[in-house]
């Protein structure tokens, strides 16, 4: 699927009418238990940024699904709360079936604390366009609105941490597939990570194969495990 889908055709259900549930996926875009500290303990724990963005003045992450930017906006406040001087975090992001902003104001409606960020970085939202931009004091957002298989391989970029979020690999195959691990692998910095929720065997080793040293973990409440990796010096491919 190469195309971006007209949001009309990107049809959502709600759970307990506050979780957003791809028609097309049927999966939801977050976790049912709290979407928020899930982002927390996957993402951001998982790629062990509380030390690693102190460490450095300009780091760089990628989002492999951005739907309705839970991940950004929690990873901002963050970034933002560590308070480190004249420090810089890149954001790139892929999304082919973007949301309206008003399912996405609605989405993140469950967290009061995020409600003024979620304004102000919404505020000029157009899926219309390519790709979405967002600049504020140190920090920088572009999401491109394409399949992330095609616009990454052809991007001059290296990120220092990455974010797989598609839905569940069983129901978004295209978002976990050997050809794109490779492009992430190739677009990673050395020594750069990833993490995902997911502990799927047939992911992990598309992980394995495009490079990176692959470990599973404690997963977010009540899931078993989760998976996370990193690009080594050793690594053959690197
Ligand atoms: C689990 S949701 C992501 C949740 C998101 N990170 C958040 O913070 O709300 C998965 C996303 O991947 C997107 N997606 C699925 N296939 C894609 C593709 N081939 N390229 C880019 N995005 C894709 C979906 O539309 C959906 O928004």
């Amino acid at each position: 699927m190469s195309e971006k889908m007209n949001t009309f055709e990107n049809a959502l259900d709600w759970v307990d009418d506050t979780i957003p549930k791809s028609v097309r996926f049927d999966d939801t875009y977050y976790s049912k238990t709290d979407g928020h500290s899930e982002t927390g303990h996957v993402f951001i724990q998982g790629n062990n940024l509380g030390s690693r963005l102190i460490d450095t003045s300009a780091f760089s992450v990628g989002e492999l699904g951005f739907g309705t930017g839970l991940n950004f906006l929690t990873l901002w406040r963050f970034w933002r709360e560590l308070d480190i001087k004249d420090s810089k975090l890149n954001f790139v992001s892929f999304e082919l079936y973007p949301l309206s902003k008003s399912e996405i104001l609605k989405a993140l409606s469950r967290w009061p604390e995020l409600q003024t960020d979620a304004e102000h970085l919404f505020k000029n939202w157009n899926p219309d366009f390519e790709f979405f931009q967002f600049k504020h004091t140190g920090i920088s957002l572009t999401v491109f609105f394409s399949d992330a298989n095609i616009r990454l391989p052809q991007l001059q970029l290296k990120v220092d941490a990455w974010f797989l979020d598609g839905f569940s690999p069983a129901k978004n195959p295209e978002l976990w597939n050997a050809d794109l691990m490779q492009a992430v692998f190739a677009k990673t910095n050395m020594d750069g990570t990833f993490a995902t929720y997911t502990s799927a065997g047939w992911v992990r080793r598309n992980l394995q194969a495009a490079g990176f040293h692959v470990e599973r973990v404690k997963g977010h409440a009540g899931k078993r495990q989760m998976t996370i990796g990193k690009k080594t010096p050793l690594d053959p491919l690197a």
